[in-house]
């Protein structure tokens, strides 16, 4: 089994398939797997192939790309009456530094450990599975 289907299995409780939606029978996935989660694997993956590689440039990538989902979706909440909205910024906020944390210590020492990249790949994906399904439920409600 590989890295990616082991971490697959592990975090059963996010379904790619419910992350997608179709949009005139087109298949999108939904962005915070392709933005994020994608990009985490990709990295995780060259680094086990290739202990040691140069990552730097991806990982501060990664960072950029969540600080600015985070942004955009503390924007939007900020519109909303989200009766969750503190306990979802909270997150949001943990998200931020410990990734803020990730990218420090890899520009310092030019590598990351590939299991601090799996804590955040984690994390992300209990944000998805918990507060971003709330957010989720009350959109539709
Ligand atoms: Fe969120």
């Amino acid at each position: 089994m590989s890295a990616y289907a082991k971490r697959e299995k592990f975090y059963s409780g996010f379904d790619m398939e419910e992350s997608c939606i179709y949009v005139d029978n087109k298949k999108i996935q939904d962005s915070r797997y392709s933005n994020i989660i994608c990009k985490i694997d990709a990295i995780i993956d060259r680094l086990r192939d290739n202990p040691g590689c140069g990552v730097v440039s991806d990982v501060y990538d990664l960072f950029k790309t969540m600080t600015q989902h985070l942004i955009k979706e503390n924007t939007f909440i900020n519109m909303l009456d989200f009766p969750f909205a503190r306990q979802h910024f909270e997150n949001h906020s943990e998200i931020y530094s410990t990734v803020a944390d990730l990218c420090f210590k890899c520009i310092i020492k030019q590598m990351v450990d590939p299991a601090e990249l799996d804590n955040v790949r984690s994390i992300w994906v209990k944000h998805i599975c918990h507060h971003d399904r709330l957010l989720e439920k009350y959109l539709l409600s």
